[in-house]
Parts: structure tokens; C-alpha cells; sequence
């Protein structure tokens, strides 16, 4: 009678170890793209590239015979791209990290005391360390996107949010 429990308990083992294997084999057939036609698997096939690479608008000018539903959507993105971002957009993209939070002592949005002395310096030497850098200040807050004048639209905005 102990072999027929012992058989059981190995069946069921054997039958768990080949289920398990068969998810792997498939995970592994997923990872490894083997679905796939030849020379589209790797992520650095030219296929692969193209998806990875691709506009994430593209322009359909009038007149043109372009795919009705997509282009739709996508001049649509051209157009939000296009808008240029009001200072407190901006402001939220790229500052608020550390001025909603006070991270690295930065002056929060809005706290009167702590920005009073800072207005008390003058906007001009407020732009410069906002453009340039000033301590913990990184130089442009991180934005890469910012022209200069975005960034004094800013610092208007956050002094004008904070007297
Ligand atoms: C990584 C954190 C961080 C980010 C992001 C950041 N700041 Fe600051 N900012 C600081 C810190 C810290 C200070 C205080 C520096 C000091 O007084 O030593 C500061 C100070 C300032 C001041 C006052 C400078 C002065 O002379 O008192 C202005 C203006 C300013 N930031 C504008 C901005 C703008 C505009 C952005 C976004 C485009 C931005 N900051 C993004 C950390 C940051």
C-alpha cells in the first residue's frame, strides 16, 4: 500500500515539474521572440529599430492621401506639441519636484516668508540663478526643453504665486 501512496505523491510531482516546464518553455519562446520571423527577434533588428524609432506624430499636409483615422489623431499631437506651454505648465513639468516639496531647501510655491528675501533680491538676480544655478539650484531646474525666457516666465510665476 506504501507504493501506491508513494506512486501517487511522485505522480503528482512529475506532473507539476512538467506543467512548470511547459510555462517556462513558453515564457522563455516569448522572451526570446522564437514566434517571430527571422531577422525581426533581436531588439536590434531593423524592424525592431523602426518600431522603437517611430515619429510620434506625423504631418498630413491637405491634399494628401493620408490614413484618415491615424493622422487624424496625429496632427492632433502635432498641434499640442506645437502650443507653446504656459509658465505654470512649465512650472509643473519641471520645478515643482523640488518648490511643491521644499526638497534641498528649495523656497516652496506660495510660502511668503521664505521667498521674501529672495524678492528682495530682484528679479534679475533671480533669473540669473534660476538660469545659471545658485547652490542646490540646479542651473535651468532640469528643464531641457526651457528657452531662458521660459525660465523667467517661471520665476514671474513662482513670485507671483508667493508674495
Ligand atoms: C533639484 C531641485 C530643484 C529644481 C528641480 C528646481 N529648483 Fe529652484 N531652487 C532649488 C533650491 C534648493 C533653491 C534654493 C537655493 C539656495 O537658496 O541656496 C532654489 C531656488 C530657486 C530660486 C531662488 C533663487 C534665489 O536667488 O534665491 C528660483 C527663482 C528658482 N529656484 C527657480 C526655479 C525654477 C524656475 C525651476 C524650474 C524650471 C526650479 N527652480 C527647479 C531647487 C530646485
Amino acid at each position: 500500500m506504501v507504493n501506491v501512496k508513494q506512486l501517487i505523491v511522485s505522480t503528482v510531482i512529475f506532473l507539476g515539474m512538467v506543467s512548470s516546464g511547459q510555462a517556462l518553455a513558453s515564457k522563455l519562446a516569448d522572451q526570446t521572440g522564437i514566434d517571430e520571423p527571422l531577422g525581426t527577434r533581436s531588439i536590434l533588428s531593423p524592424a525592431k529599430i523602426d518600431a522603437r524609432t517611430q515619429p510620434t506624430a506625423k504631418v498630413c499636409v491637405e491634399g494628401e492621401d493620408c490614413a484618415s483615422g491615424a493622422s487624424a489623431a496625429g496632427s492632433t499631437q502635432v498641434a499640442a506639441a506645437d502650443t507653446p506651454k504656459s509658465p505654470e505648465e512649465l512650472y509643473n513639468n519641471a520645478c515643482t519636484a523640488c518648490h511643491a516639496t521644499g526638497a534641498a531647501g528649495a523656497p516652496k510655491l506660495g510660502d511668503v516668508a521664505a521667498w521674501e528675501p529672495r524678492i528682495a533680491k530682484g528679479d534679475e538676480t533671480l533669473y540669473k540663478h534660476a538660469i545659471e544655478g545658485f547652490n542646490m539650484m540646479p542651473a535651468m531646474g532640469t528643464c531641457a526643453a526651457c528657452s531662458e525666457d521660459d525660465i523667467k516666465a517661471i520665476v514671474d510665476y513662482m513670485v507671483a504665486e508667493s508674495k
